[in-house]
């Protein structure tokens, strides 16, 4: 580690080497609400602060330093975190000296006021400032307020090599863009992470390779609207315009960015989050089709089955056009995978709205879903411009029809793959059962069956004898050629 490299460089005395050790000994406790991306940001943390000599530890009540990194999507995730804040007060008052931090998105969208509300919080960092960590620490350490939320233009941390926290040994976040330029009006994500940024090929292509060396065998590509990555050498995405016309001539895309991964690391899988229909280009549907090793698998966010709120949203494609993707996209790969988020009750939302959202469902047939009802969030386009004009109970009404027309589809996709023989990842043993392993499928379906000699890590073709509404119960055949 390199808290070590310090140790053997400057070693001139013994003094500082029990400085050292003891720095070393620095707990961090980490905590993380909300996406994927936040999982991986806090990864990038705990990879910056190990430079500081801090460990990552479980144990909340050893730590030095609480950090929490948190989510501002829905009124309910920033609830939960203050809950959470309670918990860390109770630890905090058996041991004083913990230092507590909140990071992410409630971070950058409260910013100073949040020391205000929260007495127990020392520190408050916004998604693009974890770099500055070492100096505000310090400031905490001089007994000064510490709080950097300013958002980059530039900042992909892709030099950053993330910690694995909670890893399975086996699948990883990869992160490619950072950001959002969509607007959608009911989100808070553009305020509370920035522009978008897309890093470096090179440097993901390295993380990768790094991945594969510690025996990683499954990558998620990951960015707020993955199809809309654009390198061209740094930058916000929006200043591609004025780019030199050697930068626009040799930027790569997502789809090529796809391509050089897949091509890189044919023995590893490859996957990503999130899709925006608005910006999915064929090429990424076509890339997808020539590569075995990239999952078939997408997750399609549409929101909305009616037109009219899809507008209100800003989304920028129809419901027709929604399905004309969906059909293409089923054209060129048969069996994959299509996931949805969706939102329940929007201002404006009928019940012939509702009925639209009903029947684009029954249309596609979702392998699953996440579906929430719509929360207002402060600051938002919809929130300064329309009303959250759907009563709680009515948006609770649908949101249960919705929730269980979803379960019956994942029941018949799930229940499609039964009879075939399909390649599954080992991810680990199965909850339920000590005998058996799980792991996913290409398609993201989660698969358990008897462990006989194969081991985490193994790429094995499992029979489908059976399945719940989520899981498929198999038998292994053999070794998938793809070890
Ligand atoms: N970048 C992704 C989504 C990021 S937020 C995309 O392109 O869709 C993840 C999900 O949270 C969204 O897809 C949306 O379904 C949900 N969400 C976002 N804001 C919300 C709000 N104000 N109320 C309820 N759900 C919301
Ligand atoms: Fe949010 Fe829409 Fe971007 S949902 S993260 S503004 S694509």
């Amino acid at each position: 580690m390199a808290s070590e490299n310090v140790i053997v460089e400057k070693n001139q005395g013994q003094a500082l080497i029990t400085d050292k050790i003891k720095e070393n000994q620095k707990k961090l406790y980490m905590e993380s609400y909300g996406c994927q991306m936040n999982l991986n940001d806090s990864e990038i943390v705990a990879s910056i602060l190990s430079e500081q000599g801090y460990n990552t530890t479980t144990l909340i009540e050893e730590a030095d330093l609480v950090l929490v990194n948190t989510c501002s999507i829905r009124e309910k995730a920033e609830m939960t975190i203050r809950k959470r804040l309670e918990k860390y007060n109770a630890v905090k008052r058996i041991n004083p000296t913990m230092k507590v931090g909140v990071l992410g998105c409630m971070a950058e969208r409260l910013k100073e006021k949040f020391l205000e509300e929260e007495k127990i919080i020392d520190l408050v960092v916004g998604p693009d400032a974890y770099r500055d960590l070492p100096n505000l620490l310090q400031e905490i350490d001089a007994g000064r307020e510490a709080v950097n939320v300013i958002l980059s233009k530039d900042e992909t941390y892709g030099d950053v090599s993330p910690v694995r926290l909670n890893s399975n040994g086996v699948s990883a976040f990869v992160s490619i863009t950072r950001g959002c330029d969509n607007m959608c009006t009911f989100c808070v994500v553009p305020f509370t992470r920035g522009r978008e940024r897309s890093r470096d090929p090179q440097s993901i292509l390295a993380e990768i390779q790094d991945l594969k060396d510690k025996n990683y065998k499954e990558i998620t590509l990951l960015g707020q609207n993955v199809d809309s990555f654009l390198w061209f050498g740094g930058g916000m995405k929006k200043d591609f315009k004025n780019a030199s016309e050697i930068a626009k001539a040799t930027a790569i895309d997502f789809s090529q960015l796809l391509d050089m991964c897949a091509t890189a690391f044919p023995k590893m899988r490859i996957r990503f989050s999130t899709s925006n229909p608005q910006d999915m280009e064929l090429d990424v549907i076509y890339t997808m089709a020539k590569h075995q090793n990239i999952c078939n698998y997408i997750h399609l966010p549409v929101q909305s089955g009616s037109t009219k709120i899809l507008k209100a949203m800003n989304r920028q494609h129809t419901r027709e056009e929604y399905m004309t993707l969906i059909d293409t996209i089923f054209k060129i790969i048969p069996d994959i995978a299509v996931s949805q988020d969706m939102i329940i009750g929007f201002c404006g939302e009928t019940e012939e709205d509702h009925q639209d959202t009903l029947s684009l469902l029954e249309y596609v047939k979702y392998d699953y879903g996440y579906m929430f009802t719509y929360s207002e969030r402060p600051g938002t386009p919809a929130a300064k411009k329309m009303k959250d004009d759907v009563p709680l109970d009515v948006k609770k009404r649908r949101l249960a029809e919705i929730i269980t027309l979803q379960r019956e589809h994942s029941h018949f996709r799930t229940n499609a793959f039964v009879g075939k023989t399909l390649e599954v990842l080992v991810e680990g043993s199965s909850k339920k059962s000590d005998l058996h392993w799980k792991g996913r499928t290409s398609q993201n379906t989660m698969v358990v069956f008897p462990k006989e000699n194969y081991k985490v890590g193994d790429f094995v073709n499992v029979k489908i004898d059976d399945c719940t509404s989520a899981t498929l119960i198999g038998t292994a055949v053999e070794y998938s050629k793809n070890n």
